[in-house]
């Protein structure tokens, strides 16, 4: 037996014994070393890493965590996670509620998509499979124009405070404006009820720039015209980072796409 056949055999051996007592695997640590197939053996580390933005521009959930990913878009902790974001913006909105009769400028800005609306029907489909697939514009969008997204829960719930404190709405999306019709009867039939102050989406004029800068860009156009942005929510860091993000800012939840 020659050095190289020795080596594979101890690896193998090693991998048995993780396979049955669970400590040390190291073709699992030569795959995470390699980096380009991006394989996670602990996929709640790998969505921690997601939620805090310890991992950027990536662009499929790595194939180790698409059956974690799945369960946990479907499942309670999902919903709790965003629970827990909407009452923790709620109880801000709550202690710096615009004072009565104000001048109609304190708005909370609201993303769309898996923030007031949920793409899990989509994201749900063996041909997407939680972001598992490459993502595909086209399917996306064709999606988008059945207009049956329905709301996060959470996230209605939240809107419905803030509207109730007083405070104006600003749903903006860097999606397309070619849709901007079918998504607003989406948002007024998911709960939304046409009571936002701005509906905004990207337009042909800012095609060539990302999300993140748009909506910068944008919010920026609004603090011009004097709103004042007292909270912003969103499910990717493109909609918390920038110019003018607000007074303070949320982050719902999202393990199945990364948009820069
Ligand atoms: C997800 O897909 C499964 C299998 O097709 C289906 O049974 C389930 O109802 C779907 N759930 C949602 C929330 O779309
Ligand atoms: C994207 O989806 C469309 C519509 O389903 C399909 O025709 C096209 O082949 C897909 N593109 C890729 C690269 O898979
Ligand atoms: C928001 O931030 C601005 C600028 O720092 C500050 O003047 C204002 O009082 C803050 N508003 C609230 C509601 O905290």
């Amino acid at each position: 037996m020659d050095l190289t056949k020795m080596f594979l055999f101890l690896l193998t051996l090693l991998s048995i014994y993780h396979a049955k007592f669970g400590v040390f695997n190291p073709i699992q640590l030569l795959r995470q070393g390699s980096g380009a197939a991006g394989e996670y053996s602990d996929c709640l580390s790998w969505r921690l890493a997601v939620e805090t933005n310890n991992l950027r521009d990536w662009r499929t959930v790595p194939e180790s965590c698409a059956e974690y990913v799945a369960d946990y878009m479907l499942g309670k902790q999902y919903r709790d996670d965003c629970d827990l974001v909407a009452d923790a913006a709620s109880d801000y909105a709550q202690s710096v509620k615009p004072t009565a009769g104000g001048d109609g400028k304190d708005v909370w800005v609201f993303d769309i998509d898996e923030t007031t609306l949920s793409n899990i029907p989509y994201y749900n489909r063996s041909d997407v499979r939680f972001g598992a697939l490459p993502r595909n514009g086209t399917k996306y969008y064709q999606w988008v124009a059945q207009g049956a997204a329905p709301p996060v829960p959470s996230v209605l719930r939240l809107y419905n405070t803030v509207l109730s404190l007083g405070f104006k709405t600003v749903i903006l999306s860097a999606s397309s404006d070619q849709f901007t019709k079918i998504r607003s009867v989406n948002l007024n039939n998911a709960g939304y009820n046409y009571n936002w102050e701005r509906l905004i989406f990207k337009g042909e004029a800012d095609r060539g720039i990302s999300g993140s800068m748009f909506k910068s860009k944008i919010r920026t156009e609004l603090v011009n015209e004097g709103f004042r942005i007292v909270g912003n929510i969103g499910d990717q860091y493109g909609d918390i980072l920038g110019d003018n993000i607000g007074n303070r800012t949320f982050k719902v939840p999202n393990p199945m796409y990364y948009i820069g």
